[in-house]
């Protein structure tokens, strides 16, 4: 097969030209990484899942209205996507206190916030990613008061149809984070979700046990990371069929 031209390689996934104009193929990897790189492995499969979960949830969005860039899986670990300009944050909804929120304002994990949360972080590897409010991102150009709020509605959006999948599943969506990039219509411009929507970026936490079906397995040592992800996979009924 001709080697198609790489566009970009991240930490989990790479993305070459695609097949048509304003399109890109995105391979997921099974590099994990944790802590801005700090931490790393390879973990057999993640690649597979991360895909086949990537296009239940994109292709779940898509189909309520929620626009995503997910055009079609093509294989076990590549899918078609829309080429978009993605802003250079990184949108956080939290649920339940985890994480860094936990540990910002020294709140027990497991706590119910009183109401869904958006934060932004200006995605930059070497800042480690920092916490950034709407008065950064609109006084250095990152994004407009109006895409503040298109963000906003369509991270809670997302949020709304996240959090009833996984109820469905008997898991607690505790918190997850999404980019999202600009396509042009001509001169009209709109947002959709990008990147990827997997255990790699959500919290995922069994309802009745509590037990960690997300990164945080990998972030913590908790245990097989596949065996996390396959179980939300079953659970869904999007595993992947082997070979
Ligand atoms: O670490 P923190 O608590 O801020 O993470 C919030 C959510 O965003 C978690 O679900 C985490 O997996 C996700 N996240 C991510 N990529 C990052 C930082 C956080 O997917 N670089």
């Amino acid at each position: 097969m001709a080697r198609r031209r790489l566009v970009y390689e991240g930490k989990a996934k790479i993305l070459y030209e695609g097949p048509e104009p304003e399109t890109l193929i995105q391979y997921f990897k099974d590099d994990a990484t944790a802590f801005n790189a700090e931490k790393k492995d390879v973990i057999e499969g993640k690649g597979v899942l991360n895909n086949r979960l990537s296009e239940y949830f994109m292709s779940g969005l898509n189909s309520i209205g929620v626009p995503t860039h997910f055009i079609k899986r093509l294989n076990m670990r590549e899918q078609l996507i829309r080429a978009v300009e993605i802003i250079p944050l990184e949108v956080v909804v939290r649920n339940v206190a985890a994480g860094s929120l936990a540990k910002r304002l020294g709140m027990e994990e497991g706590t119910a916030l009183p109401r869904p949360i958006v934060e932004f972080y200006y995605k930059d590897d070497a800042l480690g990613d920092p916490l950034v409010t709407e008065e950064h991102i609109i006084a250095f150009g990152w994004a407009s008061q109006q895409d503040m709020d298109d963000m906003v509605a369509l991270a809670l959006r997302v949020n709304d149809f996240m959090s009833g999948i996984m109820l469905a599943v008997g898991i607690r969506l505790v918190d997850f984070k999404i980019e999202i990039g600009r396509v042009f219509d001509g001169d009209f411009q709109r947002l959709i979700v990008a990147d990827e929507i997997s255990p790699d970026s959500c919290r995922l936490w069994d309802i009745e046990s509590g037990e960690k079906l997300d990164k945080d397995v990998f972030r913590r040592d908790l245990g097989s990371l596949t065996d996390a992800y396959t179980e939300v996979a079953r659970r869904l009924g999007v595993l992947p069929r082997t070979g």
